[in-house]
Order: structure tokens, then C-alpha cells, then sequence
């Protein structure tokens, strides 16, 4: 099964792609993740994307599409993935379509996780990550059991994204808005989206989007 998951900023794609990856086994191809990467390793590619990644804009296609088409073709994408954060514009999604054809896979469900703006720049500027496993944690949501313990790995060191701040939350919710969401009523086209209520917990999204995976 391939999926997309579809949403702003801070909707929660990466928190349910993780669980879904633990749950039904799919591969998670977060382009966020491998651009921070990319940055990470001052590859050519990384430098190219800090750039815009730090407005909060959206890198270009080009170099998204080739990142995503050289990653699904590792044997692990065999069995299925979840598109976290892919496509976000309409040359990413009919460039998908094209990579998808060629290869004979297809899309099975394209996941909207509905969520109001308001509560997107709390979720996301509270957000930090264990350094060492990945773990992720909120300043008021969730802390660590242990004051500056990873409840996971029993790391002590813990980072926050360059961009998680309230600056450019707003850039990244308008590239949202003119961007991605066009790409709603192109997936409602071909039938295969479906939607979520992103303002319930965690526990409660993950069972939404079961139920469409499972088609009940
Ligand atoms: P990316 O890394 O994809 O960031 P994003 O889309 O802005 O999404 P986030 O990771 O911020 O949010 P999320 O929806 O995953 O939420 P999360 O689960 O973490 O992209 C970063 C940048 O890279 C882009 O701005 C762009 O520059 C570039 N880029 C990436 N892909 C690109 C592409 N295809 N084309 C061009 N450029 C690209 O949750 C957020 C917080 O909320 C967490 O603290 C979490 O615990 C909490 N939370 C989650 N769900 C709930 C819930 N139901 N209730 C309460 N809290 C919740």
C-alpha cells in the first residue's frame, strides 16, 4: 500500500506516519527529514535547500522529485510507503503520478489531516526532538519523565528545528495555503482521498486513518 499524508504544518503528518510505519509496516519518506539531512551534510543539495527551508518556502521541485524518486526505489519501499510531506505543490504531485506509472505502482489513499491554523504555531514552536533517537517531545504537551532524560534512549541531548519558530510557521502555512492545498481537490478527483479530524488526540487520529486504510 502507498500513501500520502497530506496536511500543514504541524497537522501531525510525522507523529502519525511514525505510528503507522510501527502499525502496518509502510515505509516513512519524510522529504522534511531528508532535506534536514541533506542540510545536516553540507551536501550541495543541502545547501540549495537551507536557503528556502529557513523562509520557510518550499524547495524546488526539481530537487525534491529526484530525492523521492531515487528513495522509492530502495527494496525497503518494496512492500508500501507513506509520502510525509511529498507532494506539496501540482508539478510534485503530476511528477508522482508519472514516477508512479513508470515504475507500475500505484496510489492507494491520499490522507487530509484537517486541523484549524490557531493551534498549529503552539503545536510546532513547543516542539523539540531527542538528538540522539529522534524521539519527540513539546513544552507543554509532553516532557521527558525525567527532566533532560530521553524517556526512549536515556539520551541527554535534545535539538529544535531551525524553522520551528513563529516567524516562519507563517511562511510555511501560506506555502500551505497557495501551494499544497490545490492538490486536495486533484486527489478528490481521482478518488482516492479521504479525511481526518486533525483536532482530535493522537490515539484518535491514528484510528481514523486505520479505518480508511482498512476501507471501513
Ligand atoms: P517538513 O519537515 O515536511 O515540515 P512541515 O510540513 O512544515 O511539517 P512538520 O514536520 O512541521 O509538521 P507535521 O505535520 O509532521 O507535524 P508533527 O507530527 O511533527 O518540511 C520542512 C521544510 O522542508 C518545508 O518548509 C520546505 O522548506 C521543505 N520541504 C519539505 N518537503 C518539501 C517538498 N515536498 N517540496 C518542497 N519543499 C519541501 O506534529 C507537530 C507537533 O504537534 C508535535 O509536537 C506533535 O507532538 C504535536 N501533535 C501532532 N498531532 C497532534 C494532535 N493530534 N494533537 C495534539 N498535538 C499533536
Amino acid at each position: 500500500m502507498n500513501l500520502i499524508l497530506l496536511g500543514p504544518p504541524g497537522a501531525g503528518k510525522g507523529t502519525q506516519a511514525k505510528r503507522l510505519v510501527n502499525c502496518v509496516g509502510l515505509v516513512q519518506l519524510s522529504t522534511g527529514d531528508m532535506l534536514r539531512a541533506a542540510v545536516a551534510n553540507g551536501s550541495a543539495v543541502g545547501l540549495d535547500a537551507k536557503v528556502a527551508m529557513d523562509r520557510g518556502a518550499l524547495v524546488d521541485d526539481s530537487i525534491v522529485v529526484a530525492i523521492i524518486e531515487e528513495r522509492i526505489d530502495e527494496p525497503d519501499c518494496r512492500n508500501g510507503f507513506i509520502l510525509d510531506g511529498f507532494p506539496r505543490t501540482e508539478a510534485q504531485a503530476e511528477a508522482l503520478d508519472k514516477m508512479l506509472s513508470n515504475k507500475n505502482l500505484k496510489l492507494d489513499k491520499v490522507i487530509e489531516i484537517r486541523t484549524d491554523d490557531a493551534v498549529l504555531t503552539e503545536r510546532i514552536t513547543g516542539r523539540f526532538a531527542c538528538a540522539d533517537c529522534g524521539e519527540g517531545y513539546h513544552d507543554q504537551f509532553r516532557q521527558p519523565l525525567v527532566k533532560n532524560v530521553c524517556d526512549s534512549c536515556g539520551g541527554h541531548n535534545f535539538s529544535r528545528r531551525n524553522d520551528d519558530n513563529a516567524e516562519t510557521v507563517r511562511a510555511r502555512l501560506s506555502a500551505y495555503h497557495s501551494q499544497t492545498a490545490p492538490l486536495l481537490p486533484y486527489y478528490r478527483q481521482q478518488g482516492v482521498l479521504g479525511e481526518v479530524d486533525g483536532m482530535l488526540g493522537v490515539d484518535e487520529v491514528t484510528d481514523q486513518i486505520t479505518k480508511i486504510i482498512n476501507g471501513s
